[in-house]
């Protein structure tokens, strides 16, 4: 598939990501003084509530929360998939990163999609986007395990209830759930499970029906009674493989025997007074928000972002300029950081942030080589082992633990086959298919993020918590939305920081995204620039296009009170979800 081709699929997926009803946008903000859960399905909120209130941690709610967005939402996350969790803890103010992204299977080689037949009918068709090929191990049980047993107080089997009974009894189809399973039926009919969604000669899962996933609900009770060992071994294990290889697939019982979850170090910043920790490696999405605000704060004083103003083209100039050199840079080096050297340090010394602070020109658009500092003398070496639709959520309990968690099956419906009921991943995309080629986010693959046997693959996903100079957590983000996860979320949260924007106004503005390649900056239908901004980001040089959305955020503000916290929750309107709390 060509460039310009892939470049297309990506403004599909753009146009795919629902827009909530007036109805479902109604609710998106609440404010609470306990506890509180922002999810983007409203009954995976009050999953989660539902652990706070029996006396659960941020962990225990955000299990719970993870297992009802799977059911709630089958096409975002969900057992078959993976993720990242950042956790801060409040009797000891640590804070712990928890990445079970998933793994490639064993059989994986950095060429396994040469020889593929490209297109296999209807959208998101390679090998690596539909089918047993484009899964990987699936990380999210292991991680929903990991974050109960390391910072949870509940029986598993409690806080897998809410998604049972909702897997059992039905959810309730919404719009963007909806919207996403039109572009998708076809393919989705394929597989028996989700055949049986479809009502007869339906083209899709219509808005207000009941979906009703038992299958699911059985996995659930096992995972709820056994944890994690009921899927990676025994019945549901053998399931999973057989699915995986009935669709063309290599796993073995053996990859998802080996699956584990890494602990890995935050990354972390001080930046515009507030000490910013978010996701490494192999996330590439926190390096960029990193860079990008070192950059910002680097750049001489006049232009420099300050709270006078608004987000105004100065403002979103620098932002969308201070993008560009990061992703480059993700293109050229970055990789599973356990297979590949790769040298965060190096790529973020401050005379290489210098040197893209004094690129930086206050009224003229830089093409992104003007940013591209390579790193001498030559790229780090690969690696490769001998052995070797996304959703995102936010908890604060009332003990002040904070927890942070993105979760994804990849593009919506992932691989868009299901294993003992549960939607299975299509995470391959996120690897570099081969060296120079976009993935259905547009991104470019480099060598460092070829597949490879129990490589995890490259991604964006952010969970973000920003602590004040006392060490006090003030905000939680994260978003959904491929490669625009970090814009989104870095500048829903200078919105709020130095903006001074209320979460309902952070959330409702406008947002931009860049990332260098296409060199073209994209401002939302969905919250439209103002076109006299648009007039003074073009005039600069920059090409514009109009897409959706850039991707769709939760986040939680904690405000501290002489009596305790007021914490503001807000589900992003761009996917009709709504917290939960007290
Ligand atoms: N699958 C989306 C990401 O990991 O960035």
């Amino acid at each position: 598939m060509t460039r310009l081709a892939r470049a297309l699929a990506l403004l599909c997926f753009a146009l795919l990501i629902g827009a909530p009803t007036a109805e479902e946008a109604e609710d998106f903000v609440a404010t609470y003084g306990r506890y509180a859960v922002a999810a983007d399905q409203a009954v995976a909120s009050q999953a989660g509530a539902e652990m706070l209130e029996a006396g659960g941690t941020a962990a225990d709610a955000a299990a719970a929360t993870m297992l009802a967005l799977g059911v709630a939402n089958p096409a975002s996350s969900g057992m078959g998939g993976g993720g990242f969790l950042l956790y801060y803890r409040a009797s000891d103010q640590s804070l712990t990163f928890l990445d079970f992204r998933e793994r490639a299977p064993g059989a994986s080689t950095p060429d396994m999609y040469d020889d593929v037949p490209e297109s296999m009918g209807g959208r998101a068709n390679s090998a690596s986007q539909l089918h047993g090929l484009a899964s990987g191990v699936p990380g999210e049980p292991a991680g929903i395990e990991a974050m109960v047993q390391r910072f949870g107080k509940l029986p598993l089997a409690q806080i897998a209830e809410p998604a049972r009974r909702l897997a059992s009894e039905g959810t309730v189809v919404g719009e963007a759930t909806s919207r996403m399973s039109a572009a998708f039926s076809d393919q989705m009919k394929r597989d028996p499970v989700m055949r049986g969604w479809f009502g007869p000669d339906a083209a899709l899962l219509p808005v207000g029906a009941t979906l009703r996933q038992p299958e699911l609900a059985r996995t659930l009770q096992a995972f709820g009674r056994q944890g994690a060992a009921a899927i990676y071994r025994g019945r549901i294990a053998r399931e999973i493989v057989r699915a995986n290889n009935r669709f063309g697939g290599k796993m073995t019982l053996q990859d998802l025997a080996d699956y584990s979850v890494v602990e890995r170090e935050p990354a972390s910043t001080q930046r515009f007074g507030y000490r910013w920790v978010t996701a490494p490696p192999p996330s590439a999405g926190g390096f960029t928000m990193l860079q990008s605000l070192a950059i910002l704060e680097g750049l001489p004083a006049r232009w420099r972002p300050t709270g006078e103003g608004g987000p105004n083209a100065a403002f979103l100039h620098a932002l969308a300029e201070s993008w560009k050199g990061p992703y480059l840079d993700r293109e050229r080096y970055f990789g599973d950081p356990d297979h590949v050297d790769l040298q965060i340090e190096r790529l973020m010394a401050p005379e290489r942030i210098r040197a893209r602070a004094d690129a930086f020109h206050p009224t003229l658009a830089n093409p992104p080589a003007d940013f591209d500092f390579p790193l001498a003398p030559e790229e780090p070496d690969i690696v490769q082992s001998d052995n070797a639709g996304t959703s995102h959520l936010c908890v604060v309990d009332a003990e002040g633990n904070v927890a942070a968690v993105t979760t994804t099956v990849n593009l919506p419906f992932g691989a868009r086959y299901t294993a003992a009921g549960m939607v299975m991943n299509d995470e391959m995309d996120d690897f570099a298919r081969a060296v120079g080629e976009a993935n259905a986010f547009g991104l470019i693959g480099g060598a460092p993020n070829l597949p490879g046997p129990g490589k995890r693959p490259v991604s964006t996903m952010s969970p973000t918590i920003v602590l004040d100079a006392q060490g006090r957590p003030v905000i939680c983000a994260g978003a959904a939305g491929g490669s625009r996860i970090v814009t989104a979320i870095q500048q829903v949260v200078m919105n709020q920081l130095l903006f001074g924007m209320n979460v309902r106004e952070a959330l409702e503005a406008p947002r931009i995204h860049h990332q260098a390649h296409p060199n073209t900056l994209r401002s939302e239908e969905f919250a439209p620039l103002p076109d006299a901004l648009i007039r003074a980001l073009t005039a600069r040089g920059h090409e514009h296009e109009t897409i959706h959305n850039v991707a769709t955020v939760q986040t939680i503000r904690i405000h501290h009170t002489d009596d305790g916290v007021r914490l503001e929750a807000g589900s992003d309107p761009r996917k009709g979800g709504r917290p939960a709390g007290s």
